[in-house]
């Protein structure tokens, strides 16, 4: 993984450095050129043919060249910023993770950069920029050939982020919190990225555990015994066609200062979706080892709180099926009692994700009484129709929760937009034969789903996040330097700062 350290401008060499300089069409830098070196290097940028440079300062298009400094000779990139007062802080991340694309499509492992931008707070979108566009995953990639250990670009890769005294501890303090959590992101994505028959149930399980060398964390695995006995009918149910044993990962942060009550996270890590006896059709079913990423995303979230040493309670549980047509499967028409002791009258195996989140909501709040309730899921296909593969859709019974989650997302630039969770849709998942069904008819697929599992969670405040959309790069995505293809590890930058930030809440 790349590193990232601080250094003002004086200590950085400029024979074996890439000099990184942004430029804006509305501003001349004045912030930069208040140091003596960068003032003279935009001079000399400032003489370059002004139709050029104009070209050059647009959003996203960059430039490399040499240039005589001082005697001697520098390499120097330009990023175009665009307009400085269209500048966000998802600006500042696509940026910088372009910056960080040139850098190693061109191998240059030394970088050093000083902020395009004045306000203090984007320094944690660059370091995000820089960091999650430099993700692969190549684990699968070689032929075995003995243990050959070739060193990535990025394990040689520094890139030193230029500061002034003043702001010096600021930086590392930010360098330390961001890596952490993008550490986390490229855990989350390596688990989700995994292919369905390496990373299954027992795999994913066995992955948390080590969660454990973290201070603060501990990590139960309930085996199938276990979730039967308990009660927890729908895990055993949509797990029951598979040769993969179920598990119920739960782990658990504790280091609030207070025995205060939890926050209980649930992620959906369904291994592989292939729809059970209401079989997918094969076209891209391939795709549904993506089904596992709101377990990911909740196991990424931990580990980020773990290393932060966040002071506060957390437990997070994760169902983890896989989901398989086979004789001992389950079928439409069987009717499932509940943990919370609700039927399920079941008319597409292929809901399954809201069977297992059922459980696992009612027995989190059940066992942990938490403060609330935040759930992530690649629940429904019908959320991609609804709001595309660029926004997540958040449904709860808490406004006041939820606006402030639309806050964090903000700045996060993981977008997520409300659905109404109205009375209307609870009507349509009455049952003849059981307290409920497990789907809603073709309409509104998204909120039938929540209001489903709004029949296990009570009165506790509660969010779920929709990410089928949004949890790996598809059609219509749109192109984002820090999103390579495949698992984008959404919402974990989302909720850890919402974990920061919250009080009301937490
Ligand atoms: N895992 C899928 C939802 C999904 C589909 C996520 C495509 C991402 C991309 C979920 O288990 C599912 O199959 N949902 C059904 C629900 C339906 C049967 C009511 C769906 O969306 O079609
Ligand atoms: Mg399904
Ligand atoms: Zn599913």
């Amino acid at each position: 993984m790349v590193r990232i350290t601080v250094s003002d401008m004086d200590k950085v060499n400029p024979d074996d450095t890439l000099l990184v300089i942004g430029l804006a069409e509305d501003e001349k830098m004045d912030y930069l050129r208040q140091n003596a070196k960068f003032n003279e290097i935009l001079e000399y940028i400032d003489n370059f043919k002004e139709e050029h440079l104009s070209q050059i300062k647009k959003y996203g298009k960059s430039m490399i060249f040499g240039l005589n400094f001082r005697g001697s000779w520098i390499k120097v990139m330009i990023i175009g910023i665009g307009e400085m007062n269209k500048l966000t802080s998802d600006r500042v991340r696509h940026l910088a993770g372009l910056v960080s694309l040139k850098c190693k499509e061109f191998n240059f492992s030394r970088i050093a950069i000083p902020p395009f931008y004045s306000e203090p707070r984007y320094l944690e979108s660059m370091i995000e920029g820089l960091v999650l566009s430099q993700y692969e995953f190549d684990d699968f990639k070689d032929a075995r050939t003995g243990n050959q250990q070739n060193l990535s670009y990025y394990d040689n890769c520094i890139i030193t982020i230029i500061t002034d005294g003043s702001q010096r501890d600021y930086t590392q303090t930010q360098i330390d919190k961001s890596m952490a959590i993008c550490e986390a992101v490229f855990y989350c994505r390596d688990l989700a990225n995994s292919p369905p028959n390496v990373m299954n149930p027992d795999a994913l399980a066995a992955s948390a555990k080590s969660l454990e060398s973290i201070q603060n964390i501990t990590v139960e695995i309930l085996d199938q015994t276990q979730i039967k006995e308990l009660g927890m009918n729908g895990i055993i149910s949509v797990g029951k066609g598979s040769e993969n044993e179920s598990k119920v990962i739960v782990v658990h942060y504790n280091n609030s200062k207070t025995d205060e009550n939890p926050i209980l996270l649930v992620g959906k890590a369904v291994t592989f979706d292939t729809g059970g006896i209401s079989i997918k059709p094969s076209d891209r079913m391939d795709e549904m080892k993506f089904d596992k990423s709101g377990g990911c995303t909740v196991l990424g979230i931990m580990r980020a709180i773990g290393k932060l040493g966040l002071p506060k309670n957390v437990v997070a549980i994760i169902p983890a099926v896989e989901n398989m047509p086979s004789g001992s499967a389950y079928r439409p028409g069987d009717i499932i009692r509940m943990y919370n002791g609700k039927t399920v009258e079941v008319l597409n195996t292929d809901a399954e994700g809201r069977m297992i989140l059922a459980d696992s909501l009612s027995y989190g709040i059940s066992k942990y009484s938490p403060k609330c309730v935040i759930d992530f899921a690649t629940l429904t296909g019908a959320c991609i129709i609804a709001l595309g593969t660029n926004v997540a859709g958040i449904i709860g019974n808490n406004d006041k929760l939820i606006q402030a989650l639309e806050y964090t997302s903000k700045i996060t630039g993981e977008k997520i937009w409300q659905l109404p969770l109205y009375d209307e849709f609870l009507d349509l998942l009455k049952s003849n034969v059981a307290t409920i069904k497990n789907i809603g008819g073709r309409t509104g697929g998204t909120i039938t789903a929540a209001a489903f599992l709004s029949h296990f969670v009570d009165n506790i405040p509660w969010a779920h996040f929709d990410i089928a959309g949004t949890a790996w790069t598809q059609d219509g995505t749109a192109e984002k330097s820090y999103n390579p293809k495949g698992s984008t590890g959404f919402g974990i930058r989302l909720m850890v700062k919402f974990l920061e930030d919250n009080q009301e809440f937490l």
